[in-house]
């Protein structure tokens, strides 16, 4: 299957995310995901990444399109993926519908996760990453890890986002309102989009995706 998962901010794509692909055996391609992996190891692309995720602004599609198209070619997403951040603009979305079309490719579903934004400003307020590898998630209420401040997948140390702030964070609600909300009528244009609320538990709102998906299959 190939499936886009949008969402706002903290919607809980990543965690979702994880548990959709391990169970559709696909991989998971989060492009905050490369760009953070990128950050840590100090690459140029990382350096040039970071200076606009800090301010809540969307990386230039150039280099996002490039990154996104080159993990999507790797052995491991020839037959399907689960896209998380990507396309977040209307330009990303041609540039994916272009490549896909290259390859005789199409989606299967665009998941939109639904959450009121008083609790998505919860999630991330409490969320927590770990050092080593930004898809081990937690949440400081909601997803406690059994030591605090240590990744129960790694052992790695947990820490707060530099983008989760309360100023990049609003910035980021209205990037994800004015750039990224239009992929959503575009993809409905092509039949789509299924919408799923993500309140509730992990678990629940996985059940709901799953059902919603198999719908679509
Ligand atoms: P990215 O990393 O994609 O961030 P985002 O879209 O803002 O989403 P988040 O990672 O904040 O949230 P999420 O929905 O994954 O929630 P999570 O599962 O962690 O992008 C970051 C930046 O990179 C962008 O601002 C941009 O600069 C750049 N970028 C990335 N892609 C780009 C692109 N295509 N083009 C240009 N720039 C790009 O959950 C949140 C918290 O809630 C966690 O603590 C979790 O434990 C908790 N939680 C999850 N589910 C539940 C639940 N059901 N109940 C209670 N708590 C829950
Ligand atoms: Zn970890």
């Amino acid at each position: 299957m190939r499936i886009v998962l949008v969402g706002p901010p903290g919607a809980g794509k990543g965690t979702q995310a994880a548990f959709l692909a391990n169970n559709l055996s696909i991989p998971h391609i989060s492009t905050g995901d490369l760009f953070r992996a990128n950050i840590s190891k100090q690459t140029e692309l990382g350096k040039l990444a970071k200076s606009y995720m800090d301010k809540g602004e969307l990386v230039p599609d150039e280099v996002t399109i490039a990154m996104a198209k080159d993990r999507m070619e790797q052995p491991d997403a020839v037959n399907g993926f689960l896209l998380d951040g990507f396309p977040r603009n209307v330009s990303q979305a041609e540039a994916l519908d272009v490549t896909l079309q290259e390859e005789s490719m199409t989606l299967d579903a665009v998941l939109d996760l639904e959450v009121p934004e008083d609790e998505v400003v919860k999630r991330i307020a409490g969320r927590r990453i770990c050092r080593n590898d930004s898809a081990h998630v937690f949440h400081v209420t909601y997803k406690q890890p059994q030591q605090a401040g240590v990744c129960d997948v790694c052992g790695g140390e947990l820490y707060q986002r530099d983008d989760d702030s309360e100023e990049t964070v609003r910035k980021r609600l209205e990037v994800y309102h004015t750039q990224t909300e239009p992929i959503i009528d575009y993809y409905k244009a092509q039949g789509l989009v299924v919408t799923i609320s993500a309140l509730g538990k992990v678990e629940e709102v996985t059940q709901r995706a799953m059902d919603a998906l198999k719908r679509e299959d």
